[in-house]
């Protein structure tokens, strides 16, 4: 698919049929996400990844508990991928010499450098989803503690969780989300041209 309508066709899905997704298009999906940028080439970011249904309900079972949330349509998606940021990646890398912050003092990161690359991840394994004819939705886990997930999948202390994705074959989606009732920007509204 051309990379514009890739872009234009990525939309979150929140709604999956039960169907698996072929080892070979989740490896492109990841690999996609490895390419990401990252500041000072850190990589700082890591994927822990559910496959299949049984352990994408675990997942659940881990982030709702009993909660009842979320609806079926979305358990239904045979792939969860986690990405997670560790900043202490990004400040060790920033003390070797050809940076050169050895305080490793938080305050000199203008924006949180570790968020912004997971974040560039996770839309790279957005767009490869969609160019491999998949639909997915990122969400934020809520509760924000990590603490479950990390006792449940040995993600070490040094690594957050951003959020988290479902991936899978796109199904008729009976939920109405935000992008339906409110419109997107214009472009005007949204680009400052020479100044704001
Ligand atoms: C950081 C972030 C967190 C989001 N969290 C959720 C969420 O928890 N649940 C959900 O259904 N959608 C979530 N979304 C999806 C947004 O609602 C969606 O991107 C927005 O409405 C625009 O729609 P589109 O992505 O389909 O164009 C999240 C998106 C982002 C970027």
């Amino acid at each position: 698919m051309e990379l514009g309508q890739v872009v234009r066709r990525r939309k979150m899905v929140r709604t999956f049929q039960d169907r698996p997704i072929a080892p070979e298009v989740v490896e492109r999906i990841l690999e996609s996400g490895r390419h990401a940028p990252s500041a000072g080439f850190s990589q700082g970011f890591a994927f822990l990844v559910l496959d299949g249904p049984q352990q994408a309900a675990g997942f659940w079972r881990t982030v709702s508990g009993d909660s009842g949330w979320p609806h079926e349509g979305l358990r239904r998606a045979p792939l969860i991928v986690v990405p997670l940021a560790s900043k202490q990646a990004y400040l060790d890398r920033y003390a070797e010499p050809d940076k050169g912050w050895t305080d490793r003092a938080e305050s000199r990161w203008p924006v949180p450098f570790w968020i912004v690359d997971a974040a560039f991840a996770a839309m790279l394994i957005l767009l490869t989803a969609v160019d491999e004819g998949l639909g997915a939705l990122f969400f934020g886990l809520d509760p924000p503690d990590p603490s479950a997930l990390r006792l449940a999948y040995d993600v070490p202390r040094e690594f957050e969780p951003i959020g988290a994705i479902a991936i899978g074959h796109p199904a008729p989606d009976p939920i109405v989300s935000s992008a339906q009732t409110r419109p997107r920007k214009p472009l005007d509204e949204v680009v400052h041209r020479g100044r704001w």
